[in-house]
């Protein structure tokens, strides 16, 4: 069954979310670019860097996601119109300094948004049997997990107790 055009009043299956997740995962990409391209201050070196392995990473579970909706005969979006349409995180023009800090803040905002995407899926794809997407989605908010505690370590502050 082909995914039908992702309607904002259906019903959330685990597709329609991990299409959502593909469409996130596209913003993200381009936003860890920018923040690649213009952070500045003492912690260039290390956040540049840093960027740079968040939007590899990024683009591996991007085109993961999307062929395991292509293996499942769903149609991944797949133009960056649809990716800003669809996401639930958003972009900035760099029309202003954004402090180090605020990048770091801003990620950290947006990694939860995901994440709350991922726990969505893992419900949804438990409830649909499909073993093999739940896997990917728990991987996924494992390494988001991750990544989020080494942010606000960056900031200083100490992952919030769940
Ligand atoms: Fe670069």
């Amino acid at each position: 069954m082909a995914l039908r055009n992702y309607e904002e009043h259906e019903k959330n299956t685990t597709s329609s979310v991990v299409n959502q997740l593909v469409a996130n995962q596209g913003v993200l990409f381009v936003k860890l670019h920018q923040y690649h391209w213009y952070v500045q201050g003492p912690h260039f070196f290390t956040l540049h860097e840093k960027f740079e392995e968040l939007y590899n990473e990024t683009s591996e579970q991007f085109d993961a996601f999307a062929e395991r909706l292509l293996a499942k005969g769903d149609k991944p979006f797949s133009t960056l119109g649809e990716y800003l349409e669809h996401a639930t995180i958003s972009e900035k023009k760099y029309d202003e300094k954004v402090s180090a800090e605020e990048m770091v803040r801003h990620l950290i905002d947006d990694y939860q948004t995901i994440k709350n995407l991922a726990l969505e899926g893992i419900e949804l794809a438990g409830a649909e049997n499909d073993a093999v997407t739940e896997d990917m989605l728990i991987a996924y908010k494992e390494g988001i997990d991750q990544t989020v505690w080494m942010l606000e370590a960056y900031l200083g502050n100490d992952v919030p107790k769940k």
